[in-house]
């Protein structure tokens, strides 16, 4: 019999010897692998699962989903398989023994897709296309168990995977598809009956397309189609399938495999207990040290896997998971109880580990803890489970769940299993709140099991570490149905907060009314576009990308393979400010396989690359490694190199640095009144006398100030380079970058070497958002260091805490602002002073200073206008580069200025809004005109079409009767002007013509999730009258375009589309008259080009002519144009809020492709969304420690926060000046910019009324972001 484990990957047989319990199941998929010892060769099929990279790490703590693969297991009692999502990131690969795993290659492929990456790939799921195995696999769990899911089980299943490009409407659309509930559309029908397809079209539809597509004609979903449940799992026996006692030895840790209890009493002593281990193998890996553990794991022992029917009890075993417990216990508890657990446990925050992680595991780490609230230790509290715990003498006792937590027990002893009492009729509350909303993890729960006057009533309250039983409410609550909540406070004894406030109302109504049903919700997606007579421009093409990335096949940098390369770890600065004295990495380079330490001092040209000649962006202070002092908590002192990645990153932090520690600015106020800054204070418009003159004339002079937080890019590929050295001094770089002649340029400063020795590719990115132009230049160039220096392929992957540490965010600012306005509210002039907190080295600071300053009129004609901006020094993270540059912050403070005189003048918001827009043929604070805008068009008609003013009626009524959930409706919208002037404004592209005919097209922009490369195909195909499958489109690469400018600016369609046209001009303008000829016979013109000397090959470059079209330097020739209008509500107890209904009417010309624009839209609206809501960025001000520093701890907007009705519409009004290509105007960032505004102030109307309707008159200045806890506070007295 073999030794090792056993298991199938996607109906591979594989068999593993030596497996090291550290190891995860994600690990191995993608790095390792191994062949089966010869004479096994004969009894199995052979494979190697080596480069599985379709299971993707964007996070590595079970947080953002995309490494989730499915687990199938037999199921002796039903005889059947049982398929479960599991995230293959904390899953040890140990416990995949006699497992089934499918990872997203398993599913599909793009010869023979499954229907679930089929849907989504034309679906439009998908844009950096990162996150999509992740979902893929979550879905295709649920498929397996669930053929018709309902749309329910299809929100619970992917309630864990985080997407940061979409948005989720398309992800939601294409899965609900699959639900018979659905109809084959949106998901509405069951929800309400308000399907997309029940919409009536108004007038204003008319000449419109209502949705990108429909799933009616997609293939069937035919379950019997699934790939069989490999029989050789069944009976293919090793070692570990034996009676023995069996271990496992990894570098730093032994597990025992007993199979007997016995056995597990032999070998206990002391070993850790696992159950499934999850936890434990995080915990433990994330520590640097050497050593030596023993873990048993109770896994293979009957007593701990079985559950146990009698009559009157359920006894489950420790090795279960949560989400067999609860399903079990719903299953066979009372009807008063079952519902609720399952309701309890799929708030859960994430499916994922439920699916995997113990029960048992559970209550122990909550019971170890003061601080963590454990959900499962709750609900084992509440319904009185007691235990059958294995004393460290060997014996088995019953014992009460108290008494194993208050005796410490579980520090000798060993769960066995739970039991549960059967026929409890009592009835059970539960409730848990997250930071976010009650699917969250969790910070507060509360459950109660109530009895009539014969039973008892059990409460408990989870505060951390073992829940409090609230003996006296217990005793109160037994005695009637109707209670005071001042009584119940009393008698509970709670601290009186937000949290106990919730609780104990809750349960008030629970008393009185029962668990009221929650209302199905209305789903109403729909997107409306006008259809093109064009063959390719303007159709909503499916990227063609989109099946490579859902069927895993895609490949981001940190999947390329590479022989002999080295990992870096990275050694991050502990301190915020200090003088470096001494590195000692002794300690680190003792570990096998590590093979040096680098730093400043290896750098053999310039470690400030930024403010060498060659960066003629703008002078960029940022050092590659910390050289003498540091400045922030996070910034890179150096880098370890070793043969692998885990053991780099464990490396790297037992490199041990001597600070002399010196005053840190962390506090962003501090630095502001101490006059911390970047370079100078930056002004823009009128001088201060001439603001003075037009205060005088005002009727009001008011005041206010605006403060708002940073946003984390959150890109689900964290940054990553490849650098592989060639002959000489030649290098390539794999870099997941917005830059590619940025990087090249700053890896040559680096090394010292001519910019041509240096080729940067890149082929996509997983996200970036702006985060990815300095930062993976600074990546690259460390590699570079160490490459040159080793002469091996060298890889720089950040985990996601180092990304989060390392990189700079949004611009936090801080404003103040004068308006004089006259009698109606019209404004005179305005004097804003901004401070952006740009963190510890300049990177952008000053240029987003400068955006934000040049721009901060938005839409408004606000008369004398001045800005001062103070680019702000701290010791925090540098912050960099994001959606929107400056300008989302110009249109918050704008829109705090527009809610200030609102309510100064009581108008309406919108109305004050509306007599300050600048119009077209007006020019802005600066001097530039207005020029081919459809700002007012796109406000009237998303007025009319939202039905803005009837609804706001509504709300009005709605409030008055529902004093704690309050209603808030609100519109915003934006005008960007196109392209960019200056050298960021143009492109650059090169068209190449194979003898086959093939048309092979590189572009200087990069793909980062955009669509940027489907639309310039697009735009090729028309052009050239080409069918889009003959075209190609490669690697933007620096030995292929050179020169490029940063991708990024929502202009690049423009600029590098113009670029393809004048390719395809230029080609064509030879090789037409071929053609022609030829009557229309591309390949044979091609190859008559060819002989007779036609050039098939150019390079080009796009730009708008400003002089041509009679525009001035500076002036934009078009402006994308929207307008929104956002409908939320809140829950003033929670704070939590919902949007309820989200209309956008965007002007973007005529689209080059509206599936593409439709996308930007609403993934921009969701992360503006989150930037005013859920995201926060805080800092600890003593140790300079980002407090957010961990992918659980910054909130993302979640597939459960799209708005339920999302209408939008492209106006296509396009008023062209020939500047565009096709007639398109630029997207991307705009929509972003009137999401934050209308989201933040639709809140603010919601927490208005709920203040003015309480008596509290002060007026509440812009804050952001409006979090839970923050509208919370502004909703109490
Ligand atoms: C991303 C994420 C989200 C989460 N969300 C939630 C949430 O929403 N709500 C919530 O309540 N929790 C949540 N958790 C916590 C989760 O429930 C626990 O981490 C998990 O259940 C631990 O179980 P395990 O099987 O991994 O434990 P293991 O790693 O096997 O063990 C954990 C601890 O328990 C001990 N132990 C294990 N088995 C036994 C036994 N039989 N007898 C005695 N001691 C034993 C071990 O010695 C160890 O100390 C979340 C965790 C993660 C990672
Ligand atoms: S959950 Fe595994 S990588 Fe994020
Ligand atoms: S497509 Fe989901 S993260 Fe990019």
């Amino acid at each position: 019999m073999p030794n090792g484990i056993f298991f199938n990957v996607n109906g591979r047989d594989i068999h593993e010897e030596n497996v090291d319990p550290e190891l995860t199941l994600a690990y191995y998929l993608r790095n390792k692998g191994k062949l089966l010892p010869p004479f096994l060769k004969l009894l199995i099929f052979l494979s190697i699962p080596v480069g599985l990279r379709g299971t993707k790490l964007g996070c590595e703590e079970g947080v953002c989903g995309s490494c989730t693969v499915v687990l199938g297991t037999w199921d002796d009692g039903e005889n059947k398989a049982v398929y479960r999502a599991v995230n293959a990131c904390l899953v040890p690969l140990f416990h995949v023994h006699r497992t089934f795993v499918i990872t997203v290659e398993g599913v599909g492929s793009r010869e023979k897709i499954h229907p679930i990456q089929d849907r989504m790939a034309r679906g439009h799921a998908l844009q950096c296309g990162f996150c999509s195995p992740g979902f893929v696999m979550s879905a295709y769990a649920l498929l397996r168990n669930h053929p018709d899911p309902s749309i329910e089980q299809i929100n619970a299943a992917i309630r864990a995977n985080l997407c940061r490009c979409t948005g989720y409407r398309p992800i939601l659309e294409a899965l609900y598809s699959f639900s018979p509930e659905s109809g084959g559309c949106c998901g509405g029908n069951k929800n309400g009956g308000g399907c997309c397809k029940d919409q009536k079209s108004s007038d204003d539809d008319e000449g419109y397309d209502d949705k990108l597509l429909s799933f009616n004609d997609f293939p069937k979903y035919d379950s019997t189609q699934e790939i069989i449940f490999p029989p050789s799992l069944r009976s293919f026996q090793t070692y570990v399938d034996s009676g023995d006692l069996v271990t496992l030895k990894g570098d730093r840790v032994e597990l025992a495999i007993p199979k007997t209890l016995e056995q597990f009493k032999s070998a206990r002593a002391d070993r850790n207990v696992i159950s499934s281990g999850l936890i434990t193998r995080f915990v433990t890996s994330r520590n640097p040290a050497g050593f030596s553990q023993k873990w048993i794991t109770t896994r293979y022992v009957k007593e701990f896997n079985e559950i146990k029917m009698s009559q009157d009890h359920i006894e489950i075993g420790a090795a279960v998971s949560i989400q067999t417990l609860a399903d079990t216990l719903s299953a066979n508890l009372s009807d008063s109880i079952a519902p609720e657990v399952t309701a309890f446990i799929q708030k859960f925050s994430s499916p994922q580990i439920a699916n995997f992680a113990t029960w048992s595991g559970a209550i122990v780490s909550a019971s170890k803890s003061s601080i963590s609230v454990s959900d499962v230790l709750l609900l084992l509290n509440v319904l009185n489970a007691s235990l059958v715990v294995l004393s460290s003498d060997g014996d088995l006792e019953r014992v009460s769940l108290d008494t194993f937590v208050l005796n410490k027990l579980y520090e000798t002893g060993t769960i066995v299993s739970s039991q549960f009492l059967r026929k409890d009729t009592r009835r059970l509350f539960c409730l848990k709140l997250g930071e976010t909303s009650e699917e969250d993890s969790t910070n507060f729960n509360f459950a109660a099991l109530i009895g009539n006057k014969k039973q008892e009533t059990r409460i408990f309250v989870g505060l951390g570490g073992q829940p409090k039983k609230l003996k006296e409410l217990e005793k109160y609550v037994d005695c009637g149905d109707s209670y005071e909540l001042e009584e119940m406070y009393k008698v509970s004894g709670l601290e009186r907060n937000n949290n106990s406030a919730i609780a104990l109302t809750r349960l008030m109504s629970f008393l009185k009314d029962g668990r009221k049903v929650e209302a199905k919700e209305n789903v109403n997606y729909l997107q409306y576009f006008k259809p093109t007579t064009n063959d390719c421009v303007g159709r909503p093409i499916a990227n063609y990308f989109n099946e490579r990335a859902i069927t895993g096949e895609a490949v981001y940098v940190n999947d390329i393979q590479t022989y002999n390369a080295v990992h870096l770890g990275f050694v991050l600065s502990t301190v915020p400010h200090a003088e470096i004295v001494h590195v000692d990495f002794t300690e680190a380079l003792k570990l096998e396989g590590v093979i040096g330490y680098f730093g400043a001092s290896d750098i053999p040209g310039s470690n400030i690359p930024g403010l060498q000649k060659s960066n003629i962006m703008f002078p960029d202070d940022t050092p590659i490694f910390a050289d003498k002092k540091v400045e922030s908590v996070g910034q890179v002192i150096g880098v370890i190199a070793a043969n692998d990645v885990v053991l780099a990153r464990r490396a790297a932090k037992l490199v041990k640095i001597k600070f002399n520690l010196l005053k840190p600015l962390t506090d962003f106020k501090e630095a502001r009144e101490t006059g911390s800054l970047h370079g100078r204070v930056q002004h823009y418009g009128k001088e201060e006398k001439e603001l003075v003159e037009s205060f005088g004339k005002a009727q009001k002079v008011l005041e206010g100030e605006v403060s708002m937080g940073g946003q984390e890019h959150y890109y689900l590929e964290t940054q990553s380079s490849l650098v592989v050295p060639g002959e000489g001094d030649e290098l390539v770089v794999h870099c997941s970058t917005q830059g590619t002649s940025f990087t090249q340029l700053m890896v040559a400063e680096v090394l010292k070497v001519p910019a041509h020795k240096v080729i940067v590719k890149t082929k996509r990115l997983g996200g970036a958002f702006g985060g990815k132009i300095s930062n993976p230049a600074w990546i690259a160039c460390m590699c570079a260091v160490v490459a040159r220096k080793l002469n091996r392929p060298t890889y720089g992957f950040l985990s996601r805490a180092d990304d989060l540490a390392i990189t700079g965010k949004r611009h936090g600012v801080y404003a103040k602002y004068k308006v004089g306005i006259d009698s109606n509210g019209k404004v005179q002039g305005i004097h804003y002073q901004a401070w952006l907190n740009g963190g510890w080295s300049k990177d952008h600071t000053e240029p987003i200073t400068m955006i934000m300053g040049t721009l901060v009129d938005d839409a408004y004609y606000m008369g004398a206008v001045r800005f001062d901006g103070y680019p702000v020094k701290t010791n925090s993270n540098s912050n960099t580069a994001f959606r929107g540059y400056g300008n989302p912050q110009a249109k918050m403070i704008n829109e705090g200025v527009m809610r200030r005189i609102a309510r100064e003048v009581n108008k309406d918001v919108e109305d004050i809004k509306k007599l300050n827009f600048a119009r077209e043929g007006e020019t802005r604070y600066l001097g530039d005109r207005i020029l081919n805008d459809a700002l007012l068009e796109c406000w009237e008609y998303c007025t009319k079409w939202s039905d803005f003013e009837k609804r706001k009626r509504e709300i009005h009524q709605f409030n008055r009767t529902s004093p704690m959930v309050k209603r808030g409706i609100a519109m915003s919208c934006v005008r960007h002007g196109l392209p960019l002037p200056g050298h960021q404004g143009h492109g650059i592209a090169s068209l190449l013509i194979n003898l086959d005919g093939s048309v092979q097209l590189s572009i200087g922009g990069t793909e980062m999730g955009q669509g940027l490369n489907q639309k310039m195909m697009q735009v090729c195909s028309q052009a050239l009258n080409r069918p889009i499958e003959t075209i190609t489109i490669v690697d933007t690469s620096t030995d292929k375009i050179t020169n490029a400018p940063e991708t990024g600016g929502s202009h690049n369609s423009d600029t590098n589309g113009l670029a393809v046209l004048a390719c395809c001009e230029k080609i064509m303008s030879k090789f037409k008259p071929i053609l022609d000829k030829n009557e229309g016979d591309w390949e044979k013109s091609v190859r008559e080009a060819y002989g007779a000397f036609v050039p098939l090959q150019c390079t080009e470059y796009g730009y708008v002519d400003r002089k041509k079209f009679g525009f001035g330097d500076f002036e934009p020739p078009y402006n994308t144009t929207g307008a929104c209008a956002v409908e939320v509500e809140i829950d003033t107890l929670t704070g939590y809020n919902k949007v309820l209904r989200v209309d956008i009417v965007m002007d973007v010309g005529e689209s080059l492709n509206p599936a593409i624009d439709i996308g930007q839209i609403e993934g921009a609206f969701m992360q503006g969304y989150g930037w005013v809501t859920c995201e926060k960025i805080t800092f600890n001000h003593t140790t300079g420690f980002l407090d957010q520093n961990s992918a659980g701890k910054y909130k993302i907007p979640k597939a459960s926060d799209v708005p339920k009705d999302f209408r939008i519409k492209l106006l296509g009004i396009n008023k062209a000046n020939g500047a565009q290509v096709y007639s398109s105007k630029g997207i991307g960032e705009p929509p972003l910019m009137m999401s934050c505004g209308a989201v933040h102030s639709a809140i603010m109307y919601c927490v208005d009324d709920w203040r003015k309707e309480n008596g509290i008159e002060e007026f509440v200045d812009m804050i952001s972001p409006l979090s839970a806890e923050k509208i919370q506070q502004l909703c109490s007295k």
